[in-house]
């Protein structure tokens, strides 16, 4: 497939992020994925005031998370705040005691995560996202377990977005770089054709420069209109790129801006982001 058919690849490499931000080019591949209803008017993922834990102690309190179609928004926070906790109850793996998740105007908040991925979700978790002793291919099929149509096209689109793992398709998955392994994590998660997809530390342990390029890859699959909920621990790198930035404390929303706002903000550079 040349790079002008594929809808993540129509401006790679573009660094303009005036023209790389919101909406996105409305391209056929995402609109295929999940079958949650459409209700035009709020965002498209919003899960709001959402309350709960593993045990009898609530780890999140009454927070709160949206994404608009196409855009990228990005949760940052200390160690132990409750970041993967608040993506692991997007996702349905926690049950909340208070709270709903709406995708796309539909409550979603009984299904489990496999009828998530079904409405359209795709979540890459923090760790053991990949199956290390498969193949880069064999990992990349397994993303597309739900569907029954012919995916091969995804898979080149997939291949095209990282070109690396088509080199290294018959490689172990345990076997490559950390950076390449989340590749490996995200093209997965982009099997299923999700409308929304959820990071969780996608650079973790990676380089700088291996982070700039993946943080590339991901405002690349925005522009195709697929929404983005990213936790990142290179909080001033990822609110460089967020349309929208969470600051959890504790479990609850401590501040929420436009990533440049938290970026400019005295109070938040001081304190979350090391002066
Ligand atoms: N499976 C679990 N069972 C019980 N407590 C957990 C579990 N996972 C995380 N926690 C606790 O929940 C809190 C938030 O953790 P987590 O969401 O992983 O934070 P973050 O991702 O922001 O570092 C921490 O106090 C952590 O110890
Ligand atoms: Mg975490």
């Amino acid at each position: 497939m040349s790079g002008k058919d594929n809808p993540y690849k129509d401006d790679r490499g573009n660094k303009d992020r005036s023209i790389t931000r919101p909406g996105g080019g409305e391209m056929d591949f995402p609109k295929k994925g999940g079958s949650a209803k459409p209700a035009p008017g709020g965002p498209f993922l919003a899960a709001e005031n959402m309350t709960g834990g593993y045990g009898a102690a609530d780890i999140l309190h009454d927070c709160t998370l949206t994404v608009d179609k196409g855009q990228i928004a990005v949760i940052v926070g200390p160690n132990g705040a409750g970041k993967s906790t608040a993506m692991k109850a997007v996702f349905g793996m926690l049950a909340l005691r208070g709270g709903h998740v709406k995708l796309d105007g539909e409550d979603i908040t009984a299904l489990s995560p496999q009828d998530r991925v079904a409405k359209g979700m795709g979540f890459v978790p923090q760790t053991n996202n990949v199956f290390p002793s498969m193949t880069v291919e064999e990992n990349l099929e397994m993303g597309a377990f739900l569907r029954h149509d012919d995916f091969a096209r995804t898979m080149d689109q997939v291949y095209d977005l990282f070109p690396i793992l088509k080199d290294k398709r018959r490689q172990a998955a345990g076997e490559l770089s950390g950076g390449q392994r989340q590749q490996v994590a995200v093209g997965r998660a982009l099997m299923t054709q999700p409308k929304l997809l959820m990071l969780d530390e996608p650079t973790a342990g990676v380089s700088p420069i291996v982070m700039d390029e993946l943080f590339d890859r991901i405002i690349e699959v925005a522009r195709t209109g697929i929404s983005i909920l990213m936790v990142e621990q290179n909080a001033r790198q990822a609110l460089e790129i967020a349309d929208r930035g969470y600051v959890l404390v504790q479990g609850a929303n401590r501040y929420t801006d436009t990533g440049q706002a938290l970026l400019a903000d005295p109070e938040v550079r001081r304190t979350f982001l090391g002066g």
